[in-house]
């Protein structure tokens, strides 16, 4: 792998079947009475987020700490970037304190990209979101999760999602999550279709190696999860659709709709959910959407992402790791 993990577009195939399976053995950690490791004792792990998050930074933030590293959670509204200070100084000044890992959510698109080749800091660098962009750890947890209920959890190490039929619908001319999605699931060998109103399909959309459908009708019969998007208004500049019924109609998923996927079929959202816009209550309650396991299987990935990223060369969970003195 890579130092940094900024697109999902970076991947291989076996590095992410490497960070699917590594985050495996993290989600045991979990289901132990101590959820702790002591393989990142030393290292320092910086959050920092320039973005609203709720899932995300507490993910990273849980995550670092089981693998016991230190934590400094920096978020923009309350600190001097408010006062004007750039991303260089802010860089500097994490440098300073000498991160290991700066783990970067960003409103501008880029802002990860360039946190990593300025030469500002001398760290990893995770993208957890910039602007319109990439997602690539929300990425490696659906594809995990898809994995886990379409394979299998046991069954599943080693393996990819050939030939799974993935749809994601809804507002994809703003999402980072759909973005990094597509690569890493074709990455995957799962056959990806995009379902969303023309106008929040993003323009060259033909050179994205996926399908694209204005009908979700005819898609969720043939889908083995279903994957629904936030409409993103924040991002919005321009009315995209003619009224949040209309759209709710046309691109959201019922009861009905529910029950024309095949029976194996799940839904997925990454959050945070627009109930009755993108998805019904009745939809999102259902023991078929993963949204809440979703968040769940999201602090393993990035306890595996931050482990193979700070330098995993030995097994990040060991038998002597099942607590012992040490983790405790
Ligand atoms: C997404 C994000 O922030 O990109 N949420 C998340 O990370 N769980 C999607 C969204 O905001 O709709």
């Amino acid at each position: 792998m890579k130092r940094h993990l900024i697109s999902a577009a970076d991947l291989t195939r076996d590095d992410a079947v490497l960070i699917l399976d590594t985050a495996e053995e993290m989600a045991r950690v979990a289901d132990r009475p101590i959820k702790k490791l002591p393989t990142l004792r030393g290292r320092t792990v910086v959050n920092l987020f320039f973005e609203d998050s709720t899932r995300t930074r507490i993910s990273f933030e849980a995550a670092a700490k089981r693998l016991s590293a230190d934590v400094i959670n920096f978020s923009a509204k309350g600190s001097s970037v408010s006062k004007g200070e750039s991303l260089k100084d802010t860089a500097l000044t994490l440098e300073a304190m000498g991160a290991d890992a700066v783990v970067i959510r960003h409103h501008d698109s880029g802002a990860p990209h360039r946190l990593a080749t300025s030469g500002w800091i001398g760290g990893s660098v995770v993208n957890a979101g910039d602007g319109t962009h990439e997602h690539p750890t929300q990425a490696l947890l659906d594809a995990f999760t898809m994995r886990r209920r379409l394979v299998g959890a046991d069954a599943g190490i080693g393996q990819d999602l050939a030939g799974r039929r993935i749809t994601i619908v809804g507002d994809i001319l703003h999402s980072r999550v759909a973005r990094s999605n597509v690569h890493l699931l074709t990455t995957l060998g799962a056959e990806v279709t995009l379902v969303a109103p023309p106008t929040l399909v993003p323009f060259g959309v033909e050179r994205w190696p996926c399908e694209v459908s204005y009908d979700l009708d005819s898609v969720v019969a043939k889908s083995d999860a279903v994957m629904m998007l936030r409409v993103q208004r924040e991002r919005m500049n321009a009315a995209f659709f003619p009224t949040e019924r209309e759209y709710a109609r046309r691109y959201g998923l019922d009861g009905e709709r529910m029950a024309r996927m095949p029976e194996h079929a799940i839904v997925m959202h990454p959050g945070p959910m627009n109930r009755g816009m993108e998805i019904t209550a009745e939809v999102a309650d259902s023991p078929r959407c993963t949204a809440v396991e979703q968040v769940a299987n999201g602090v393993s990935i990035r306890m595996a992402v931050l482990y193979l990223l700070l330098g995993g060369n030995e097994p990040a969970v060991t038998a002597t790791s099942t607590p012992t003195e040490e983790s405790k």
